[in-house]
C-alpha cells in the first residue's frame, strides 16, 4: 500500500519551498522505502529551488540523508529492513564501460527508483539528485542505501551523502594526499573543510587554508588547517608558496568552482603537483592558461566528482573512524531543524552562517 508522508517540496521557479503531503508508494523490483532521519541542507537544493538545475518542477528536495530501511522490493539483497543506512546520488549499475573496468566510481549509468513519488492529486515529483529526502519517507534504488554502524548518529552520517563526501574524497581518492604531503584548499565552506580533514586524516603534513572570510579561516583551523590565508588582503599564490619554501604545495584543492580561483590552484601548486576541482563552475565560466605552463609545470589536473567515492567502499570505513573520534564530522553540523524550516536554513547558507544545517525528523 502506498503511504502518506510530509516532504518539504519545490512548487516553482523561486516560489518559496512548502511542506506537503507526499505519497510513497511501495518498493518495487531493486527499490527501498527508507525512513529517513536526518538530512542535511545543501546549496544544490536551492539551486533546485531556483530553477538552476532543471525546470522539472515540483522538486522534491533533500539528498543528505540518513535513515532506516523500511521496505525492500523484489531481488534486493544488499539490504534489508531495519538496517541503518547512508543514502547515496550514485548507485552504481556493474555493465557500463566504468563498471566493467572495475572503476566503479565513475559509473557512467547510475540509477534511481523507477516508480515516481508524488502529491495527493497525482502530480510527479522530481526527487532532488534521486534522492528526496526532506520527508518522513522516500523511495529509492537499493544501492543508493549503504549501511553504516548505526551508533552514529543520524545527522552526523547523513552529511556522507554529498558535500562532505565530495570533500572528503577530493583529498583522498582524487587528489591523493599522502603523508608528508602540503596541501591547500581554496574556499572553506562544508566542501573545502571536508577537504582539509581528509587531508588531515591522510598525514598530510602542512595544510594550507585559504578563504575571503575570517569566519571560515577561523573554523578551518579546527578541522586540521595549520596555516590561513585571506586571499582578499594577501595574493594566496604568493602566501601559499612562501609557506611551502617558495615551491607551492604538491595538492592544491579548488572547492569554490570559479576561474579565477582554479587560476589560483593551478599556480599555487609545486611542479608536478596536483589540481583537484571539487568546486562546480556554472555553464558560462572560460578558463584561460598559457599552454606553456600547462605543460612545463607538469602533474595532474583532475576533476572529483562526488568525491570519486565508492559508497560501499568509503561510507563505512569513513563512519568507522569518526565513531572511533579520527574524523570530527560532527562539527559540520552546525544546527539542527525541523522539517518546515528549510526555508530559513536556506537563508543562513546563503549568509554563509553555517556549515551544514540538519533537517532532523
Ligand atoms: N564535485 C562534487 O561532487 C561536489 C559536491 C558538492 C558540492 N560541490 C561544490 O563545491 C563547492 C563548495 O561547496 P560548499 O557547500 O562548500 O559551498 P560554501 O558556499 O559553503 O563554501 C564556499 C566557500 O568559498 C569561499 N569563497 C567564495 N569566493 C571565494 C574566493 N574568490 N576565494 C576564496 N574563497 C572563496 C566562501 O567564503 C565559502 O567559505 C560548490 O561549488 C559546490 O557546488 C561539488
Ligand atoms: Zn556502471
Ligand atoms: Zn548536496
Amino acid at each position: 500500500m502506498a503511504q502518506e508522508v510530509r516532504g518539504v517540496i519545490a512548487p516553482g521557479k523561486d516560489e518559496p519551498v512548502r511542506v506537503e503531503t507526499i505519497v510513497v508508494p511501495d518498493p518495487g523490483p531493486g527499490e527501498a522505502v527508507v525512513r529517513v532521519q536526518a538530512c542535511g541542507v545543501c546549496h544544490t537544493d536551492l539551486h533546485y529551488k531556483q530553477g538552476g538545475i532543471s525546470d522539472d518542477f515540483p522538486f522534491l528536495l533533500g539528498h543528505e540523508a540518513a535513515g532506516v530501511v523500511e521496505s525492500v522490493g523484489a531481488g534486493v539483497t544488499d539490504v534489508a529492513p531495519g538496517d541503518f543506512v547512508v543514502l547515496n546520488w550514485r548507485a552504481v549499475c556493474g555493465n557500463c564501460r566504468a563498471c566493467l573496468r572495475g572503476r566503479p566510481w565513475y559509473c557512467f549509468d547510475t540509477h534511481n527508483a523507477k516508480q515516481k513519488m508524488t502529491l495527493t492529486d497525482g502530480t510527479e515529483l522530481s526527487p532532488a539528485l534521486g534522492i528526496g529526502a526532506f520527508a518522513e519517507k522516500t523511495l529509492v534504488a537499493a544501492g543508493q542505501c549503504t549501511k553504516v554502524d548505526p551508533a552514529v548518529s543520524p545527522a552526523v552520517a547523513g552529511l556522507l551523502g554529498c558535500g562532505v563526501m565530495a570533500g572528503l574524497g577530493a583529498a583522498i581518492n582524487t587528489g591523493d594526499v599522502g603523508r608528508g604531503d602540503s596541501v591547500a584548499v581554496i574556499g572553506c565552506g562544508g566542501v573545502g573543510d571536508a577537504a582539509i580533514a581528509g587531508a588531515t586524516l591522510a598525514g598530510a603534513a602542512k595544510i594550507i587554508a585559504v578563504d575571503i572570510d575570517d569566519r571560515k579561516l577561523a573554523k578551518a583551523r579546527t578541522l586540521g588547517a595549520t596555516h590561513t590565508v585571506n586571499s582578499k588582503e594577501t595574493d594566496p599564490v604568493e602566501a601559499v608558496r612562501e609557506l611551502t619554501g617558495g615551491f607551492g604545495a604538491d595538492v592544491v584543492i579548488e572547492a569554490v568552482g570559479r576561474p579565477d580561483t582554479y587560476q589560483q590552484a593551478f599556480y599555487a601548486r609545486d611542479l608536478a603537483g596536483t589540481v583537484v576541482l571539487v568546486g562546480v563552475p556554472t555553464p558560462e565560466m572560460k578558463l584561460e592558461l598559457p599552454l606553456l605552463d600547462v605543460f612545463g609545470r607538469g602533474g595532474a589536473l583532475k576533476s572529483s566528482w562526488y568525491g570519486d567515492c565508492l559508497p560501499s567502499r568509503d561510507f563505512p570505513v569513513l563512519i568507522d573512524l569518526h565513531l572511533q573520534g579520527r574524523l570530527p564530522l560532527d562539527a559540520f553540523v552546525t544546527e539542527t531543524v525541523r522539517l518546515d524550516e528549510v526555508e530559513k536554513a536556506f537563508e543562513r547558507m546563503h549568509h554563509g552562517d553555517v556549515l551544514r544545517s540538519v533537517v532532523v525528523l
